[in-house]
């Protein structure tokens, strides 16, 4: 037998809405998502979230809990003491469909407007060989869910409606490494192309993308920081630039 435990929920859609406040039973080895399903169950039939895998895989289930990006279905219930009132909104960063449902179209505009991978000239499909030791490194980078808990928390396009335009953010970001340590990417100008064109230089490195990922992927260390250190040899150490040009290959 559960205890009953005090949750709010935003509730709304675009035109508006606010926090409203349930109680609900709460089990032993529960998560947040069950609890929003335990709603919909019982209280609030017509609340609107989004889920999938309820396994930490999909990305679908990201929400805001007690002011934290998290991931509902990975949020663990005795995470929280037992007097603790669990608040859930939906994403900040992204306009609200409706409850906790937000519309993260903007993602999948970036999405499309970085390069895709470009393979060599001459080279057919299913001829493509690379080392394992190529494969690894970058391997960290796709492991990720697109959660877009990291699009949500950085506060580049959080605070700042205006800078979407001009921001990729830390999701599109790790693809550019991604593409950038790909030994069969043509083009070579990943880092360039971030800079320019996906907003590199509006990242401060707050670090907040990479304390959120749910996927523990090293955003800001392993993917930003060393193009953003790369930028600036190459723009400001022509030798440096030079020296990587002849040694590329
Ligand atoms: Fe989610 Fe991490 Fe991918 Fe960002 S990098 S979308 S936080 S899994
Ligand atoms: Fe934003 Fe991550 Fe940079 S939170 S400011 S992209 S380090
Ligand atoms: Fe798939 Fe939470 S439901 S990640």
């Amino acid at each position: 037998m559960g205890t009953k435990r005090h949750f709010r929920v935003w509730r709304g859609d675009e035109s508006g809405g606010d926090i409203q406040d349930y109680d609900v039973e709460v089990n032993e080895g529960e998560v947040v998502l069950d609890i929003i399903h335990r709603l919909q169950a019982t209280q609030t039939p017509d609340l609107a979230c989004r889920w999938n895998c309820k396994a930490g895989k999909c990305g679908s289930c990201s929400v805001e809990i007690n002011g934290k990006p998290r991931l509902g279905c990975m949020t663990r219930m005795s995470t929280f003491s037992e007097d603790e009132t669990v608040t859930i909104t939906p994403l900040r960063t992204f306009p609200v469909i409706r409850d906790l449902v937000t519309d993260v179209s903007f993602n999948y505009e970036k999405a499309r407007e970085t390069p895709a991978f470009a393979p060599p000239a001459g080279v057919a499909p299913g001829q493509y060989r690379m080392q394992q030791v190529d494969v690894e490194r970058s391997q960290e980078f796709r492991k990720c869910i697109e959660c877009f808990l990291c699009q949500n928390t950085c506060h580049v396009v959080r605070d700042h409606e205006e800078n979407k335009e001009a921001f990729s953010g830390p999701r599109y970001f790790i693809r550019a490494a991604e593409l950038d340590m790909h030994p069969l990417d043509a083009r070579d100008d990943r880092k360039q192309y971030a800079q320019a064109n996906q907003g590199l230089g509006y990242c401060n490195i707050t670090k907040c993308c990479t304390e959120v990922c749910p996927e523990h992927i090293k955003i800001t260390d392993n993917a930003i920081i060393p193009m953003k250190e790369r930028v600036v040899d190459r723009r400001y150490d022509p030798l440096v630039w030079l020296g990587r040009k002849i040694f590329r290959r």
